[in-house]
């Protein structure tokens, strides 16, 4: 009987150290962290930034422990500054141990910084990156803080990448052969230092190689498939055959570009060039089978895992560096028929 009974004891001892879950149980029951971590989205519709969005979620999951958890909270900002604003609000009320923000302006970088660090939680940007006042220098909310960093990668990389894939072309883009680059330009948004790096330092890549160049059209689809169709199409109508190279900013706009080139007859690598950014999957193998000339990997792997890594070591009290950047890749057909 004293053994049934001691045995039950036992049971019951057992049942009340489970049920105090992540208390102070002892023993063989490990304590269990769970850090709150709250990422804001610019906005969820944009292809890049959801291949992005998943592999921080994936990447946080593979990082748990039996002790360490991440209860990740994401949020859309549906490219509106204010209700970004009022998300970050939430997530401080919420008590966020560490917050990464894709900002949806960067010109509004300083107020979301400002009111994250008041609230003593360390706060990880990536993928646009605050500029100073000039537009061209790091900037100084970033570096006057040791719980803020940036995480991206440098956009003139991916722009000088887009001219040296034209370079390396036979003709270097100058498929008429009169002597001039006659390129169109489908910008991102305006006032996103990845859009303005890229629009100029593919150009930049072509004039610093002394080929001559004229700029028949530019104008911004905002990262938009469907918007980038509409304006290429416009282009076309308006200057037709003499279009030798379409530069778009993102793979997105390219995808929609080269929809209104085919349905405008035109060949890419025969009658016009087509370059992207991204290297999304489908880029690639347009690239591998001709239809694209080329695009730039922008490597949201290596991204998201920097950015999540810098966030944990924040939530490990350990100091993070103001800046991380991670390489783009040139993407053309001989890079892709090597793989
Ligand atoms: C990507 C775009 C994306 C943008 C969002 C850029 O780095 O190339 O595809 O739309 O980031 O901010």
């Amino acid at each position: 009987m004293k053994k049934v009974l001691a045995l039950l004891m036992a049971v019951v001892m057992m049942f009340s150290l489970v049920a105090c879950g992540g208390g102070e149980t002892g023993g063989e029951t490990a304590d269990v962290t769970t850090y709150k971590v709250g990422v804001a989205i610019y906005q969820y519709n944009d292809n890049f930034m959801t291949l992005y969005r998943n592999e921080i979620a994936d990447y946080f999951k593979t990082l748990e422990t039996d002790t360490v958890k991440y209860d990740v909270t994401f949020v859309d900002g549906k490219n509106s500054m204010d209700e970004q604003s009022n998300q970050i609000d939430t997530f401080i009320t919420q008590g966020m141990d560490v917050i990464i923000c894709n900002l949806v302006q960067t010109s509004s970088a300083e107020v979301i910084i400002d009111k994250v660090v008041a609230a003593d939680i360390p706060l990880v940007l990536i993928n646009r990156e605050p500029l100073g006042d000039n537009g061209d220098e790091s900037y100084a909310g970033i570096l006057d803080n040791p719980t803020v960093c940036y995480v991206g990668a440098d956009a003139r990389q991916s722009g000088t990448y887009q001219g040296e894939i034209v370079l390396s072309l036979e003709d270097k883009g100058d498929i008429n052969g009169d002597g001039t680059v006659k390129y169109i330009m489908i910008m991102g948004d305006v006032e996103n230092p990845d859009a303005q790096y890229r629009t100029e330092f593919s150009v930049k890549a072509l004039t610093d190689a002394g080929v001559k160049v004229e700029c028949l059209y530019q104008d911004t689809a905002a990262w938009d498939q469907t918007k980038g169709q509409e304006l290429v199409a416009n282009a076309l109508t308006q200057f037709g055959k003499d279009i030798e190279v379409v530069f778009c900013n993102n793979d997105g706009m390219a995808l929609g570009a080269a929809q209104a080139l085919k349905d405008a007859g035109r060949v890419v690598g025969e009658d016009v060039y087509l370059l992207g950014v991204d290297a999304l999957t489908e880029c690639v193998e347009m690239v591998g089978n001709g239809e694209m000339t080329g695009t730039v990997l922008n490597d949201h792997i290596g991204q998201s895992h920097a950015a999540v890594d810098v966030a944990v070591k924040a939530l490990n009290g350990e100091a993070m560096d103001n800046y991380y950047w991670v390489n783009y890749v040139k993407v053309d057909k001989a890079y892709v028929d090597a793989q």
